[in-house]
């Protein structure tokens, strides 16, 4: 049978009843691409969990189809979240396939165009404000309690329940957990998703645990640094989180698997989504590429050991923020005239023999 996506797939593992109502949009089943080149570079068995080809093109998809079926079930009839762009767009794709009003909060100029371009098309109702993530998240999480409207961040249980699905299928994928999983962090809600994940399928069904390696941008480390970063930067605007939500269960996510939370520099971030772009012809976001950009820091340094088997999850999808890849690259178009002489010319001077 093809692909029923999540609230049916992994009913058994999730809070979903006869009566919540299926709002999928066939999230979910992504691919695991074996990513050869930077395998063979860095000597490790390294796969990619490509969460940019969900639905609204990140894995917000997971543990929104979750959050907003259980907020219908529940007689909500808007939904709100802060969001640095992911969660926005998720959020909207979903409220109005629920027939519910989504509400989105963003920091104003910092959030990618292809996120925001899906807010519009999906109907929210958009607030910016002169402030960042951080801000918004708090004023949000305020406003729920007193209005009637259902919060749909990362602090809604309902999120981490869905996201912790990716962790099962690559245990399916692979046959057992990996090695080590490399994963981005912002509001840290994701690292403790898959954590949460890769033990209830070991206690399950005996898959192993990985070590879990998050990586911050270096702007905006603040678990790394053990402290609220008040003015959070970096050029991953997913990531650009000062004072995340879900610090201690990544703290936990960390401890109990013998792992680490890292950061990132912006420079690595950029090379590390240049290359496999290059390299492997995957386009994921920048924040996305903090996992590969750590991944390539420790296997370069001997802390990840030679043939280990390691999942880094690229969490968006390239298309998302269109402008950082156009200033980061230097490839241009080149121009030419409407004539096929001066083509052919060009082509032969580029095909290889
Ligand atoms: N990668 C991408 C592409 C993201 O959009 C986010 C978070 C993360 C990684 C970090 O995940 O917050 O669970 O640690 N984006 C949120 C948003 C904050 O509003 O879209 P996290």
């Amino acid at each position: 049978m093809s692909w029923q996506g999540l609230l049916q797939e992994y009913k058994q593992f999730l809070p979903v009843t006869d009566v919540t109502p299926d709002i999928s949009l066939l999230e979910g089943n992504t691919p695991l691409i074996h990513l050869k080149n930077l395998s063979k570079r860095l000597g490790i068995e390294l796969y990619g969990k490509f969460e940019g080809l969900n639905p609204t093109g990140s894995f917000k998809d997971r543990g929104m189809v979750v959050a907003v079926a259980k907020a219908k079930e529940e007689g909500s009839k808007s939904v709100i979240c802060a969001s640095t762009g992911n969660t926005s767009a998720s959020a909207a794709a979903y409220a109005a396939r629920a027939g519910m009003n989504a509400i989105i909060v963003i920091p104003k100029g910092k959030v990618a165009l292809g996120k925001l371009a899906q807010a519009v098309m999906y109907g929210a109702e958009i607030v910016e404000i002169d402030g960042n993530f951080d801000d918004a998240l708090s004023m949000v999480r305020k406003i729920s309690k007193s209005s009637p409207v259902t919060l749909v961040n990362s602090v809604n249980p309902y999120r981490l329940e869905g996201q912790k699905t990716a962790a099962f299928e690559i245990c399916d994928t692979l046959g057992s957990a990996p090695d080590i999983l490399a994963i981005p962090v912002g509001n840290a809600g994701n690292i403790s998703a898959y954590w949460k994940g890769f033990k209830e399928y070991n206690a399950k069904k005996g898959t192993g645990l990985p070590k879990m390696f998050g990586f911050e941008a270096e702007g905006a480390a603040a678990i790394v640094k053990n402290q609220v970063i008040e003015k959070p930067e970096t050029i991953a605007t997913a990531i650009r989180i000062g004072n995340p939500a879900s610090w201690e269960l990544a703290v936990q996510a960390r401890d109990e698997s013998d792992g680490t939370i890292d950061s990132v520099t912006d420079e690595e971030i950029i090379h590390a989504f240049k290359l496999i772009a290059k390299e492997e012809g995957v386009f994921a976001e920048p924040g996305s590429c903090a996992s590969i950009a750590g991944v390539m820091n420790y296997a370069e340094k001997g802390i990840i050991e030679k043939g280990s088997k390691v999942v880094a999850v690229l969490t968006g999808n390239g298309l998302k923020d269109p402008q950082t890849a156009i200033d980061k690259l230097e490839v241009k178009p080149v121009s030419l005239p409407n004539d096929e002489a001066a083509l052919k010319e060009y082509i032969e001077s580029k095909v290889k023999a």
